[in-house]
């Protein structure tokens, strides 16, 4: 069979209210633009993040009530602990209650200022941690990656020249660790293969650097694995993903993504001193290290989500949606990222929208008229995501692009046809849509609170 259907049936609904074009355009003119501001009962279709935004199985509910709450030691911990043991193959696992406090707990345990932290592509939050504390984050995307439209396979993969250049060039003692993210979300969803994780380990290794996986969507990267690298087709997922992680010292994970968790995350490391000291700076911000800030309801829930993500049937589902919404856009004559990304499809702002210079926010122009269209929110990852305002010159970012990320098991096959309705409808009329600019912004991280207006 070719059709694609949803490998799960629908327990529980959560009803959509269906707004009227007129209610849109006053609400987001009433939230100045920015699709932030916007209450989430006002979208129709919300595809600002595949993060927090899943829908947990009947087994992950049921999980919940196993939920043990005592402070130390719980049974759920013991219950998590060893499911991410078996499942990554590291020794030293400590909970968070997300991404982002795995991340600031592994560099504020060994960045100190001055540091280089080289990545394929850094997420924003990891970039921003290591920031904060006086680390640079220099970015070593493929070279394939800079070409949106190339049918290239592995375009997360990090360019290895040039990590080997930054070593020579600073030297071993200034680089704490290495981030590999996989998949690469910043760069499109795009997968990392095997051969490109264990080269950088060599070399990492070659040079005593810990290298650590950014591991958020580890089990949409496994899957491109099978698809797409030789030798790899006939092996499970479950096997993939230990192979992965054998490469590597340890992992940040925010189990918001591919752990099917609407809050929750964690940390590991084969390093048992560094397990300490992160042990004691988590006790200090997160909680105690059998929990992490995380009740013992979510461990569990977690620990079900993790062993939910593996299964074959449920990853060619997620991964075909995401190829077949881009098929459609591109056959409908959209300009997409290409290939479609693990968690969510990108179109090209620049390209769908020429008349507009990237000083007047194209991207942002179409996610305005997303939701205008069919109440649909999306992301705007271009020039008021990336373009700083530098001593009042602004700059272009590299790309204006609209990030749709697809929420895990929450959206049927008939809201996405709705979805690609609406971005043709867009493109149809592209000439009409206008360019903005900006009423007020902060000074840094001005995504989050700009208000906008049409030029
Ligand atoms: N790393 C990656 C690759 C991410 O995509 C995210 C979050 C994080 C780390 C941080 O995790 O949110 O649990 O603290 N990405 C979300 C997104 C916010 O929309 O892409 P967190």
């Amino acid at each position: 069979m070719k059709t694609i259907i949803e490998p799960f049936r629908i327990k529980t609904v959560e009803p959509i209210r269906l707004t009227t074009r007129e209610e849109r355009e006053s609400l987001i003119r009433e939230a100045g633009y920015n699709v932030v501001f916007l209450r989430a009962e006002d979208v129709i279709i919300d595809l600002l993040t595949d993060s927090g935004t899943g829908a947990m199985s009947a087994e992950g509910w049921a999980a919940l009530m196993r939920g043990d709450e005592s402070y130390a030691g719980a049974r759920s911990w013991y219950v998590f602990e060893s499911t991410v043991q078996e499942i990554f193959g590291f020794q030293h696992v400590i909970p968070t209650h997300q991404g982002r406090a795995a991340e600031r707990l592994l560099c504020n345990t060994l960045v100190k200022p001055g540091m280089v932290v080289p990545s394929n592509t850094h997420f924003d939050t990891g970039r921003a941690n290591i920031q904060f504390i006086g680390g640079l984050t220099p970015d070593f995307p493929s070279s394939e990656a800079s070409d949106l439209s190339s049918e290239a396979a592995f375009k997360g993969n990090m360019n290895l020249d040039k990590l080997e250049k930054l070593i020579e060039e600073v030297g071993v003692e200034k680089i704490p660790y290495i981030i590999l993210t996989a998949t690469d979300n910043s760069g499109g969803g795009q997968p990392v293969s095997m051969a490109n994780i264990r080269e950088v380990s060599k070399l990492a290794r070659y040079h005593h650097i810990p290298l650590y996986i950014d591991s958020c969507r580890f089990a949409e990267n496994a899957y491109f694995i099978k698809q797409r690298e030789n030798g790899y087709s006939q092996m499970s997922i479950k096997k993939i993903v230990s192979e992965m992680f054998s490469y590597a010292d340890g992992c940040i994970m925010s189990a918001k993504k591919d752990g099917f968790a609407n809050i929750g995350g964690f940390l590991c490391t084969r390093d048992g001193e560094l397990a300490k000291q992160l042990k004691n700076l988590c006790i200090l911000t997160e909680g105690f290290p059998t929990y992490g800030g995380l009740a013992g309801r979510d461990l569990e829930a977690i620990a079900v989500g993790l062993r939910e993500v593996l299964d074959e049937d449920y990853l060619s589902y997620r991964i075909g949606t995401n190829a077949y919404l881009v098929d459609k856009l591109v056959k409908n004559g959209v300009p997409m990222l290409q290939p479609a990304g693990g968690h969510a499809i990108f179109i090209d702002g620049r390209k769908f929208l020429p008349h507009i210079p990237p000083l007047q926010y194209p991207a942002l122009s179409i996610v305005v008229e997303l939701y205008i269209e069919a109440g649909i929110r999306s992301g705007e990852i271009g020039t008021v995501f990336f373009g700083k305002n530098e001593g009042g010159v602004e700059k272009p970012g590299k790309y204006d692009l609209i990030r749709l990320a697809i929420p895990r098991r929450v959206y049927t096959q008939n809201h996405l046809n709705y979805v690609v309705e609406a971005i043709t409808n867009v493109w149809e009329r592209r000439n009409t849509l206008r360019g903005m600019k900006i009423i007020e912004e902060a000074p840094f991280l001005r995504h989050f609170t700009a208000r906008f207006d049409y030029l």
